[in-house]
């Protein structure tokens, strides 16, 4: 279990959207969730991220009261998912992994019927089915039968049905699963859009790169467990530790700096790799000590530096490190800026 306290991009303050506690589901022997605690803060956005069968599904059905849990406790805007289900239902919104629109119903027929559903006005109803079409750029495609429409398209339509009550609390399983790059970014957009306007968001995904895009704070599932959780650069830095990328002013001095450093002997600095055809030399690091003294030493030597960098892990690196699986994406390691 890897557990981290810190967070990156916001302060870890502010009311719970979602609460869970020690949430138990069995399938026959299946643990699907096997005592999973987790809290989404108002206005963020929280990605469960977890190899196929860890239990993402299930967690996003209990939380949307379309299963019972067997044990455990979970509330949603503060209602309790087994004892308030009804009140529960009308602040969330949920886009399943699966397409779950009616494929006789032409798009804005869908929109409408849900908005209807949720006791929209009419009028209301029907400018909401309107907006969200342009929104999701099926405003050409509304008077077709949703059977018609392309996989990206039905999931736009989804993710559009999700949103028509502009829900407080919105599920996302899976969201761009199939979908090409533009129609992804859509959906990312849209996201940022609903939690820019106050929504919370609890997501799942394999896509590295979508957790990064969108997530406040990742929670690691597998198994039914929760087995990491931190915002995406602790876990990155938890995981991997980072590269220090050193370019020095001349080239030729590549291999003079690597071995000026693997004969240092600096606490903890295991080795140094000359790149010659990048003109960079790669330090593993653990530490901001270890970055000051690989720095410091090949000041003292006498090699003077054009440019100093550290890289993160990629999330994908992280991934498979904690779950001993490949996500479904790849993501190129993120370059920090530690000096010029
Ligand atoms: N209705 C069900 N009946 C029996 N077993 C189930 C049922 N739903 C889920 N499971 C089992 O529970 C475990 C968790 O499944 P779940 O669908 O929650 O995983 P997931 O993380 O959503 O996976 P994926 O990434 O493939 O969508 C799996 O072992 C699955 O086979
Ligand atoms: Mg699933």
């Amino acid at each position: 279990m890897v557990d981290m306290t810190r967070i990156d991009k916001n302060p870890r303050s502010g009311p719970n959207a979602v609460e869970v506690r020690g949430l138990v589901k069995h399938y026959g022997s299946t643990k699907a969730l096997d005592g999973v605690d987790l809290d989404v803060r108002e206005g963020t956005v929280l990605g469960v991220l977890g190899p196929n069968g860890a239990g993402k599904t299930t967690l996003v059905r209990c939380l949307s009261t379309l299963i019972i849990p067997d044990a455990g406790h979970a509330t949603v805007a503060g209602y309790d998912v087994v004892k308030q289900p009804r009140q529960l239902r009308r602040t969330i919104g949920l886009t399943g992994q699966y397409a779950s629109v009616d494929e006789k119903l032409s798009g804005w027929e869908n929109l409408y019927m849900i908005g209807r559903l949720l006791d929209l006005p009419r009028r209301t109803a029907r400018s909401r089915a309107d907006e969200l079409l342009e929104r999701f750029s099926l405003t050409d495609a509304a008077k077709r039968a949703a059977m018609d429409y392309s996989g990206g398209m039905r999931r736009r339509l989804d993710l559009a049905a999700s949103m028509i009550g502009s829900p407080a609390v919105l599920y996302l399983d899976e969201p761009t699963t199939g979908l090409d790059p533009r129609t992804r970014n859509e959906v990312w957009d849209e996201v940022q859009r609903m939690v820019a306007e106050g929504a919370t968001v609890l997501l799942t995904t394999q896509y590295m790169e979508e957790a990064e895009q969108l997530a406040n704070e990742l929670t690691v599932i597998d198994k039914g467990r929760i087995i990491a959780r931190g915002g995406v650069n602790e876990l990155k830095a938890k995981v991997g530790g980072r590269t220090l990328q050193i370019r020095p002013s001349d080239p030729a001095q590549l291999p003079a700096m690597a071995q000026a450093i693997r004969e240092a002997g600096l606490d903890g600095v295991a080795g140094a790799q000359a790149v010659p055809d990048e003109g960079l030399l790669y330090v593993p690091i653990l530490s901001d000590e270890q970055l000051t003294a690989v720095i410091g030493l090949l000041g003292a030597r006498g090699f003077s530096l054009a440019h100093v960098a550290t890289a993160l892990p990629s999330l994908d690196e992280v991934f498979l490190a904690i779950t001993g699986e490949k996500s479904s994406s790849v993501t190129d390691t993120t370059p920090e800026e530690v000096a010029a």
